[in-house]
């Protein structure tokens, strides 16, 4: 009987001792990726709200592809390269969890979509916006974006000056609103509505990401602004239920829609998700279509290839533009992914880690990533990286053409301009559309010319885009 208790006790201790060994040597193998060295508590801050895209380079530069940055006391960790990125577009959601991150935007859209709702909820409303964008609207949106382009082109002279990039963001805005929005909507679009979506933006800054209710000026507009819209929209969308007509828009699509549970939207998820897709949608594709005219128009010998090929689209088709003829464009697209790839609109896309994981550099160094972590990949920097893509500081459309370039960017998530995995974008195909209508449109009837005083080096956003142009008879 001694014996049993004595052997049952050293199997208690021995098991006990063995777990602790377990325990400490995991501890020791545990490696947190380097912290970058900052000022304590606010300097990565402001390094991060004054120039976020050469904080991550440099810091790439200096400690790899994992690196972690103190904001405010919570760790962000980057994850910089396809190598280290794979758990980051495959874990589940309840592993890395995007409420925490996008928090920010439930003041702005409302409590009742996107980030302030359960994410299976959310899932069902991001399918409802896929199915607005199927093909059949697809083809129609482009219908739609061709007519607003020529309407808004044939108020320009026969030849100026303009500022392109106003000109783009401004066109953008408008052919955005009409094809998801709707036609009502579009009609509405005043300098009112415009300003106070300005506002609703406006409410987003770096201490919105933590402090999102803080009472402070841009939070009181964005506040004001959103009861507004909801004011100014809700009459719209009461108008179009009243009418028992039934148009080809996102607007009738959300109507349309029901949940799972046989719910269907109210107004104010209506418009929540239609400011939500406005501000997703708007803000790149203006970014995207304004990089492409500067890099067009910098790189004259790819403006003449795309004219080419419209010359040769148009020998075939005439001035008709459609979804198959905009698909037989590829020096055009090329153009469009090698503007997106050079200028990435999104510095950062973050999630909050639930669940502790690892990550593997090209090196072999193994990174363990803490719960609470804040984790990040970088689209901007991810598609600077100069073993994916050779000499990536340069504009080259032809780099697709490239069979071993091909090979390395189709690699899963080297190219994730358009994010990947479990939450890729369900606008990039319409956006390509909408850019390759309104630039063929552009290139076919007007010689452009940038302005010499244009900056010669990295382009600034917010910079003026000078552009002298002149409307012309395409000849072959
Ligand atoms: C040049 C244009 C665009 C770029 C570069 C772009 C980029 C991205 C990226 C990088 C993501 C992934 C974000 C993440 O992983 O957290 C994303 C997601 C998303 N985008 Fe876009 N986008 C563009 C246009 C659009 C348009 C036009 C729409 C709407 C019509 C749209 C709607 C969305 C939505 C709803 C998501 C969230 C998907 C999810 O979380 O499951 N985007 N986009």
């Amino acid at each position: 009987m001694v014996y049993i208790l004595l052997s049952a006790l050293s199997l208690i201790l021995a098991t006990f001792y063995f777990k602790k060994l377990l325990k400490n040597n995991f501890k020791k193998s545990i490696h947190l990726p380097p912290v970058v060295k900052a000022w304590p508590l606010v300097g990565a801050l402001y390094m991060l709200t004054k120039d976020p895209v050469n904080l991550i380079r440099k810091n790439y530069q200096k400690y790899g592809s994992v690196f972690t940055i103190k904001v405010l006391g919570q760790s962000v960790t980057l994850l910089i390269g396809p190598e280290v990125s794979r758990h980051f577009y495959t874990a589940a959601d309840s592993e890395l969890s995007q409420e925490e991150v996008f928090k920010f935007s439930v003041p702005m859209f409302g409590p009742g979509i996107a980030y302030g709702v359960s994410t299976e909820k959310r899932r069902q409303q991001f399918q409802f916006l896929t199915k607005g964008l199927r093909p059949q609207m697809l083809r129609y949106y482009i219908g739609q974006t061709l007519a607003e382009a020529q309407d808004y082109f044939s108020k320009w002279p026969d030849s100026g000056t303009i500022d392109l990039r106003h000109e783009l963001e401004h066109l953008i805005t408008l052919t955005t609103t009409r094809c998801l929005l709707g036609r009502d909507v579009r009609g509405n679009l005043n300098e009112e509505v415009s300003s106070l979506i300005r506002d609703l933006a406006g409410g987003v800054l770096p201490i919105s990401f933590l402090f999102p209710y803080l009472p402070i000026p841009a939070h009181n507009r964005r506040d004001r602004a959103r009861g507004q819209l909801y004011r100014i929209f809700s009459n719209i969308i009461n108008s179009r239920k009243n009418s028992h007509q039934s148009e080809e828009d996102l607007l009738q699509t959300l109507l349309e829609s029901t949940y799972k549970d046989g719910e269907s939207n109210s107004n104010e998820q209506v418009i929540g998700i239609l400011l939500a897709i406005l501000f997703a949608g708007q803000y790149n594709a203006a970014n995207a279509a304004i990089r492409t005219a500067v890099f067009l128009l910098q790189n004259k010998i790819y403006f003449s290839k795309a004219l080419e090929e419209q010359k040769a689209v148009v020998h075939r088709y005439g001035s008709k533009i459609d979804f198959d003829i905009l698909g037989e464009m590829d020096v055009l697209y090329r153009c469009i992914k090698e503007a997106i790839r050079l200028g990435s609109p999104t510095i950062i896309t973050p999630r909050y880690c639930q669940k502790e994981f690892m990550v593997t550099t090209r090196e072999g160094k193994e990174y363990t990533i803490p719960k609470g972590h804040i984790v990040a990949t970088s689209p901007v920097m991810a598609s600077r990286l100069d073993y994916v893509h050779k000499d990536p500081e340069r504009y080259d459309p032809n780099r697709y053409l490239s069979t071993v370039e091909k090979e390395m960017s189709s690699h899963l998530f080297s190219d994730i301009s358009f994010g990947g995995g479990r939450h890729p974008c369900p606008g990039e195909t319409f956006t390509y559309n909408k850019l390759k209508t309104i630039w063929s449109y552009l290139i076919r009837n007007y010689e452009l010319e940038l302005d010499s005083s244009f900056p010669k080096g990295e382009w600034n956003g917010s910079d003026t885009i000078l552009v002298h142009y002149k409307r012309r008879q395409l000849s072959f």
